[in-house]
C-alpha cells in the first residue's frame, strides 16, 4: 500500500508534454547523425558555433516576421526577472545573424560558412513528427550571392541525408523572388484574394493587408481550399531572380542532385528571399518535411550589419532519427567485467581497471560485496566480453583466469595490465 502511493507520487514528476527524453541506446544514433554531420559539414569548410536557447523576443518578431505562425503562435515566451522579453529560440538562423553581426563575423573571408546543432522550442500541438523540443543541425553560409553556393549547400544536404541512410526523399526547391519582384506579386495575390476573403480564418482577414503572402501558409482547412489556383511567385519573377533561380537548377543538374520544383513551396518564416527548399518524405504523414532552408539576403541588414547575403538549411532531427528506421541496440559492450571477492581484491580491482581504462579499455568492476554468482549474472547482463574473478587465492598468486563470456574459453594470465592487456588483443 505505502510503496503505491509512492509510485503515485513519484509519477507526478513526468517531462512536459511535447518535450521528450532522449534515452540510451536511442542516443548511440543521435551520435552517429552528430558524427556523420561533422565529417561532412568539415569538408566544404563549415565551423561549428554555439549559440544561446535563449534571446531576447524581438531577435525573433524582426526576422522571422511579426504575422508568421510561430511568431504569433508558437513563441515560448515569457518575461525575466529584469523585465525583459525573452525567448527560447524557435529556430536558430535568427540568433545565429544576431552573433554574425554582434562579432563581426562578416570581416572573416567570404563565404563565411557555420554549423550548429542543438534544441528550439516551438509551442505547437505535439503530435507524430512535431515536438515542442526539437532539435536541428543547421548550416549557414554567407556573403555569396551566387548561385553555385545554393546548389552547393543544397548538394551538402542532400549528400547528408543520403549517409545518414535516408531513402524515398524528396528535393523540392522554388524561388520566392526578391523585394524588386515582390510588390507586383503581392498585388496579384491580393487581387485574387480580395472577392474570397470572407471565407478566410479570422488571422488571414488580418494578414490580407499586412502581409498577404502569409495566407498561403495557413494551415485551417477552409483556407487551404480557398486559395487554390491563387497565383504563383514563380510567375512574377524578375529578371535578376529568374537569372538566380536558372542558375541553382543549372548547377543542381551538373551535381546531379535530384530535384523537383515545386512553384507551391511556402516556408513558415519571412526573412526568405530567392531559392527556398524542403526535403520531404512521403513516410512521414502530415509532418513530412526533415529538412527544409532558404536564401535571406537582407536578413543581414535587419540586425544592423552590413549587406550581405546568406543562404542556410536545417534538418529535424527527430524527424530523420524516426525514418532511419534504425533497430536501437548496443553497438559496444565492456571488455572486461572484474568481478572481486573480499576488500583486497576490491582494492586492487579499482586499480586494475583504471590502468586498462588508461590503455584503451572498456572496464566494469563490481563495486559492493555481492555473492559470485550475482556479479556474473551482472557481467552477462551488461554483456561483458570477458570476466576476470579477483579473490584472496588469486592475489596471493599473483594469477588470474579470463573466461571469455562467449567462447566460454579461459586463459590463465598474470595479474598485470599490460599482461591482461596483451590477452585481450590478441582476442580482438
Ligand atoms: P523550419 O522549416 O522551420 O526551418 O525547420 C526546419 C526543420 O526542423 C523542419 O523541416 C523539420 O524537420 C524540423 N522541425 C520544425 N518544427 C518541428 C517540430 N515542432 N517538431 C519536430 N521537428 C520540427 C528553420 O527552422 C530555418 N531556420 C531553416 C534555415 C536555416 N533556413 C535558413 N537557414
Amino acid at each position: 500500500m505505502i510503496r503505491n502511493e509512492r509510485k503515485k507520487l513519484l509519477m507526478r514528476f513526468k517531462s512536459l508534454k511535447g518535450i521528450q527524453d532522449i534515452l540510451p541506446p536511442e542516443t548511440h544514433i543521435w551520435q552517429r547523425i552528430e558524427h556523420i554531420s561533422r565529417d561532412i559539414f568539415k569538408k566544404y569548410g563549415y565551423k561549428e558555433i554555439r549559440l544561446p536557447i535563449i534571446e531576447a523576443t524581438d531577435v525573433f518578431i524582426r526576422s522571422i516576421g511579426e504575422t508568421t505562425d510561430i511568431v504569433e503562435k508558437e513563441m515560448y515566451t515569457f518575461t525575466d526577472k529584469g523585465s525583459r522579453s525573452v525567448t527560447l529560440r524557435p529556430e536558430g538562423t535568427a540568433p545565429f545573424v544576431r552573433a554574425f553581426v554582434e562579432h563581426h563575423l562578416y570581416n572573416e573571408p567570404s563565404p563565411q560558412k557555420y554549423y550548429y546543432l542543438g534544441p528550439m522550442y516551438r509551442y505547437e500541438r505535439p503530435q507524430a513528427g512535431r515536438q515542442r523540443q526539437f532539435h536541428q543541425i543547421g548550416v549557414e553560409a554567407l556573403g555569396v550571392e551566387d548561385s553555385k553556393l545554393d546548389a552547393e549547400v543544397i548538394s551538402m544536404l542532400s549528400t547528408l541525408l543520403k549517409t545518414i541512410g535516408l531513402k524515398d526523399v524528396q528535393l523540392e526547391i522554388t524561388s520566392i523572388g526578391c523585394i524588386k519582384c515582390r510588390p507586383d506579386y503581392r498585388a496579384a495575390l491580393k487581387e485574387f484574394l480580395r472577392d474570397k476573403l470572407n471565407n478566410f480564418c479570422d488571422d488571414c482577414k488580418r494578414r490580407y493587408d499586412i502581409n498577404p503572402l502569409r495566407i498561403l501558409d495557413c494551415k485551417v482547412p477552409t483556407c487551404i481550399e480557398n486559395r487554390k489556383g491563387a497565383p504563383s511567385v514563380i510567375n512574377f519573377l524578375c529578371d535578376d531572380c529568374k537569372k538566380h533561380f536558372e542558375g541553382v537548377q543549372r548547377y543542381l543538374n551538373l551535381l546531379k542532385v535530384p530535384h523537383i520544383i515545386n512553384p507551391n513551396l511556402v516556408r513558415g518564416l519571412d526573412y526568405y528571399t530567392r531559392t527556398t527548399f524542403e526535403v520531404k518524405s512521403s513516410s512521414l504523414g502530415a509532418q513530412n518535411a526533415v529538412a527544409a532552408g532558404g536564401r535571406y539576403n537582407k536578413l543581414v541588414e535587419e540586425f544592423d550589419g552590413p549587406p550581405t547575403p546568406g543562404i542556410g538549411f536545417a534538418i529535424g532531427v527527430e524527424r530523420v532519427i524516426s525514418l532511419v528506421k534504425e533497430t536501437p541496440h548496443e553497438h559496444e559492450s565492456p571488455d572486461l567485467f572484474l568481478c572481486t571477492l573480499g576488500h583486497e581484491a576490491s582494492e586492487k580491482s579499482i586499480v586494475l581497471a583504471e590502468q586498462l581504462r588508461n590503455r584503451g579499455l572498456w572496464v566494469e568492476m563490481n563495486y559492493d560485496e555481492s555473492s559470485l554468482r550475482s556479479q556474473m549474472r551482472k557481467a552477462d547482463r551488461i554483456h561483458a566480453k570477458n570476466v576476470i574473478v579477483l579473490g584472496e587465492d588469486e592475489l596471493k598468486k599473483g594469477k588470474v583466469v579470463m573466461k571469455d563470456m562467449q567462447g566460454k574459453k579461459e586463459t590463465k594470465v598474470e595479474l598485470d595490465a599490460e599482461e591482461i592487456l596483451k590477452v585481450l588483443q590478441k582476442k580482438k
